[in-house]
């Protein structure tokens, strides 16, 4: 392979005879994902310049030229009009190359006292707080459809699962706020992990730290942050806050999926219990009959894909030696496909759950042979004084009595109960109700309507929080 000429527009270039092959520069570049990055980078190079001046490093006159393209740059980049150029490899170099244009040689004092490794980390951290920040309103979004939905079937008794086998009565409610509480844990584990994302990483050079007696406190102040890194070694080869990061989503994610595989369920033709809005469901190619939850299947699809990239990102940082690796570009691949991911889930999640209805009767129909009372009826014998244990075996023995004669639990009559217990009487009867079983509920965090409103006004409370 006959190789160009050496290219003066790699800064490493005085080290070596020839210039790159075609193919490692294909190989190597991160221009074409890093440059989401080029707002975060741009804003990170003012406030080193800035530092540059205080420390004078370089003078007021340099600082103001490079300050002056640099905000030049950031014009261009937030109206979208920053030409990349797969010229320069990666975000970084792209914008100080474009910056030596635009200002001439004081632009080659910019990269004085830094590194693209701190660099590349500074600029990823400052990102992610701006993501994370928008990652945590759509978990609120979401939360509010959660809460909403839960209003709109306060009425609504549903079978309650273990096993997806019936076991007691809940309100429809309580089962759609179970997933407010979710959804709340995750948030509040963004909230702990945006802390690792308070802590400066730019200063520390290649890894080594920089031959200057730089201001990192001034350079945190400037970025917002609210720490500074201790450890310039660390600082370039962690990745911890990404993970962390990636780990928050993952839990988001599966949470997510597990939503959708409930409410797939509960659509389908044989439980029939939720409607999802036209808008919100799609056709088959070949079956006119059909309308399928695919937005809710592919969240669960997609869900893998996070979780896959949490397994991805610990393998990559796994077998790293210490300080940098170029390994470390392919964090962000990792993460911004978990972002791209994730974000548009947790949307369209949130607009299901507003456009779903209930086929209450149908609903109903379901519970016809009051089995899912059972423990109702136990816990009457119980207030008749009977252990628990033997109140259990008693009421197991009716419900496979009704098996056996095809009966309902309301088709029995006294006679029958008193069969199995001398202290059924003719109260029994009355627990004998779905509404009944649920108002039973009495303790704190159960079904019944008091303790499902009072979740409702926590939830309420936590939204509501800043
Ligand atoms: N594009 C690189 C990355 O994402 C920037 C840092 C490059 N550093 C280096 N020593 N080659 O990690």
């Amino acid at each position: 392979m006959t190789l160009k000429k050496k290219k003066k527009n790699k800064p490493w270039a005085g080290r070596f005879s020839t210039g790159s092959s075609k193919i490692l520069e294909d190989f190597t570049e991160s221009i074409s994902f890093d440059q989401r990055l080029a707002f975060y980078d741009v804003k990170a190079s003012i406030a080193h310049t800035l530092m540059m001046k205080r420390t004078k490093i370089i003078t007021g006159w340099e600082a103001e030229k490079i300050i002056n393209g640099l905000s030049k740059i950031m014009n261009l980049v937030q109206k979208n009009r920053f030409k990349f150029s797969k010229n320069f490899e990666d975000v970084h170099m792209n914008i100080e190359s474009y910056l030596v244009k635009l200002v001439g040689e004081v632009g080659k004092k910019l990269h004085t006292a830094r590194s693209r490794n701190d660099q590349v980390a500074v600029d990823m951290m400052l990102y992610l707080k701006d993501e994370s920040v928008l990652i945590i309103n759509l978990i609120k979004n979401l939360q509010k459809s959660l809460l909403a939905i839960s209003r709109k079937s306060i009425k609504i008794i549903i079978p309650g699962y273990t096993h997806l086998k019936q076991g007691q009565p809940i309100l429809l409610a309580h089962f759609f706020l179970s997933y407010f509480f979710k959804f709340q844990r995750d948030l509040d584990k963004f909230r702990k992990s945006q802390m690792s994302l308070n802590v400066l990483p730019l200063g520390a050079g290649a890894m080594a730290g920089v031959n200057y007696a730089t201001d990192r406190k001034y350079l945190a102040r400037l970025l917002k942050f609210s720490h500074i890194s201790e450890n310039s070694m660390d600082t370039v080869s962690q990745r911890d806050y990404i993970i962390e990061f990636i780990f928050c989503c993952s839990m988001v994610a599966m949470h997510l999926s597990r939503l959708a595989e409930d409410l797939i369920i509960f659509n389908s033709d044989e439980f029939n219990y939720v409607e999802i809005a036209d808008a919100f469901t799609t056709g088959s190619s070949i079956m006119p009959n059909k309308k399928n939850p695919d937005v809710l299947e592919l969240v669960r699809g997609k869900s893998s894909k996070i979780l896959g990239n949490l397994s991805g990102i610990f393998t990559l940082l796994k077998g790293l030696p210490t300080s940098y690796n170029r390994d470390l570009q392919e964090d962000k691949k990792i993460l911004f496909e978990t972002i791209d991911y994730i974000k548009p889930m947790l949307q369209i999640t949130a607009d299901v759950l507003d456009h779903i209805s209930f086929h209450a009767d149908k609903i109903k129909e379901k519970m016809r042979d009051g089995f899912i009372l059972a423990v109702d009826i136990a816990d009457y014998l119980v207030k008749k004084n009977i252990p628990f244990r033997q109140a259990h075996y008693i009421t197991g023995s009716i419900i496979k009595y009704c098996i056996h004669k095809k009966k309902k639990i309301f088709d029995l009559d006294l006679k029958e109960f008193k069969k199995y217990s001398k202290d059924f009487k003719e109260d029994i009867f009355s627990i004998l109700d779905y509404k009944k079983s649920v108002e039973s509920k009495i303790s704190y965090g159960g079904t019944s309507t008091r303790s499902i409103k009072k979740q409702m006004q926590i939830a309420k409370i936590l939204l509501n929080k800043k």
